[in-house]
């Protein structure tokens, strides 16, 4: 213990001091002694732990000691001697925070009992000071590593909120990116990912790899780690890869992780997550580890789904597209219309921005629209006279008959409602179900002015095609009343009066 507390003597009077020195024998190393205020200030400011002071000094006293001890340690212990008929300025330096007060003539036996209680009371003070420092740096501690910890746990949940809301391989690709970047701080990430037609692997989307490494084909042959992970599946962690012998390019941390699906049985790897670069020395901790794999396994499981949810929607539009062309082959004077009506309705709603589940919707919905008219005779659809009240009753069920025949579908669920709807009229007056303004699904809003606009610009069985002047006024008569005005104008001016006429007009007949 004396070795770890400063003692000063501040005294005139040189057999005082000594009297001090002497009692403090074995309780502190080698005391610091002063004559006066001036002689002690130097010590004082550098930090004393225990002063042993007189109350009046030459230039000086007791409370400006005092108050010099604390400025220089706030721990300091002093304790003050006076002469015992100036017993009022002792009591007086206890409250203001002194420790004890010595009577002169000094007991050596009383002194050294004081200062022995003055050195434990500064040990006490300098442990709760410890205690007090250990539990605020643990506390900051642990506050910093639950804000780094919540910050994850939200990127986590937003990154699979945001994966489950994806449509295409290609965006879950980029959030995934994104978010190794944000929650590894990598500068350099890619993604490989497996091309259907050739079975090799390609970058498909990356940071910090040099352009001439993007978009190509990836001869695995030249990326033996990367070739070791497609062939087992498995994780490969390379704690530097300039020290490592399975490859001679790129140094520092490195990890390849496959992205894998279940196929007929096994375990298919379909792409490749490479991350290095985390700055100079940083190593990925057991911890990074598991996140990298947390994190691709939930990439793998939408990535897989969004593939075989493409490939189903590539067959079901395979589908779509059959059921319309034989449709559209029992009259030759509706042939192109339904894929018409369809590219007319996806410029206005790209325009009005419409989401990609959206696009792709309404895209079924205008295949279809008239799917209902399947059942109906040709003598019917092809009539070149007037229809009466009966037939004209028949053709007027094909939105409900449309309906029925995709609506069981909960892939076009979304489109049969659109085809329900598109005979209805804004006013109220239209067909089935006699819905009004915004009632009427905004895509079977569309798709009524389009379907109108194109019956009018081509021949029919029972009419000439009409000049576009006149489909324009006729289209005009009818906005607010049978069409959605809003809709209508946007139809007018990125449509029908558009200069870069889309691929499918060249499929009409004639075009004004
Ligand atoms: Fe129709």
């Amino acid at each position: 213990m004396a070795e770890e507390h400063s003692l000063l003597i501040v005294d005139s009077s040189e057999s005082v001091r000594k009297a001090v020195r002497l009692a403090a024998e074995g309780l502190v190393a080698r005391p610091v002694e002063a004559v006066s205020m001036s002689q002690a200030a130097a010590s004082l400011a550098g930090g004393v732990d225990i002063v042993v002071t007189e109350i009046c000094l030459p230039d000086g006293d007791g409370e400006a000691v005092l108050r010099q001890a604390k400025a220089g340690n706030d721990l300091a212990v002093v304790v003050a001697m006076t002469a015992e008929d100036d017993v009022s300025g002792a009591v007086e330096l206890l409250h203001k925070g002194a420790f004890s007060v010595l009577s002169k003539p000094l007991s050596s036996q009383v002194t050294r009992q004081v200062l022995s209680r003055a050195v434990e009371h500064h040990a006490v003070l300098r442990q709760n000071r410890s205690a007090r420092e250990i539990e605020r740096r643990y506390s900051e501690d642990l506050e910093q590593r639950v804000t780094a910890q919540t910050s994850l746990i939200t990127s986590l949940l937003e990154f699979t909120n945001e994966l489950n809301a994806l449509a295409t391989v290609q965006e879950a690709v980029e959030l995934l990116v994104g978010t190794f970047r944000r929650i590894l701080n990598c500068e350099r990430i890619s993604v490989l990912l497996k091309t259907q037609e050739t079975g090799q692997f390609a970058i498909v989307h990356s940071v910090g790899v040099p352009l001439e490494m993007t978009r190509r084909t990836l001869d695995l042959e030249d990326a033996p780690i990367v070739k070791r992970v497609v062939e087992t599946g498995v994780l490969v962690h390379a704690a530097d890869l300039g020290q490592d012998g399975r490859t001679d390019r790129g140094r520092g941390a490195f990890v390849s992780v496959p992205l894998s699906m279940k196929r007929d049985g096994h375990r298919e790897v379909f792409g490749v997550i490479n991350l290095t670069e985390r700055g100079l020395g940083v190593p990925f901790s057991d911890h990074d580890i598991r996140l990298i794999r947390s994190v691709s396994d939930a990439a793998s499981v939408a990535c897989s789904n969004l593939r075989n949810r493409q490939q189903l929607e590539r067959s079901y539009f395979d589908t779509v597209g059959a059921l319309a062309m034989a449709l559209e082959a029992k009259d030759r004077y509706t042939h192109g219309h339904s894929q018409r009506v369809t590219s007319m309705c996806m410029i206005v709603a790209d325009v009005m921005g419409f989401s990609n589940l959206d696009m792709d919707q309404i895209m079924f919905a205008g295949m279809l629209h008239d799917v209902g008219k399947i059942g109906i005779p040709e003598a019917i659809l092809c009539k070149p006279s007037q229809l009466t009240r009966k037939e004209f009753e028949r053709i007027r069920e094909h939105p409900v008959v449309g309906e029925g025949v995709v609506g069981h579908i909960s892939f076009l669920a979304t489109a049969a409602k659109i085809i329900r709807h598109h005979h209805e009229r804004w006013d109220g007056k239209g067909y089935p179900d006699g819905l009004r303004g915004n009632a009427i699904e905004l895509s079977s809003r569309i798709m009524a002015i389009a379907d109108s606009y194109d019956a009018m610009t081509t021949d029919r069985s029972y009419r000439r095609k009409l000049p576009v002047h006149q489909v324009m006024d006729e289209l005009m008569k009818g906005r607010g009343t049978q069409f959605d005005a809003e809709c209508l104008d946007l139809f007018v001016k990125h449509v029908a009066e558009s200069k870069s006429i889309p691929s499918f007009f060249g499929e009409r007949t004639e075009r004004s």
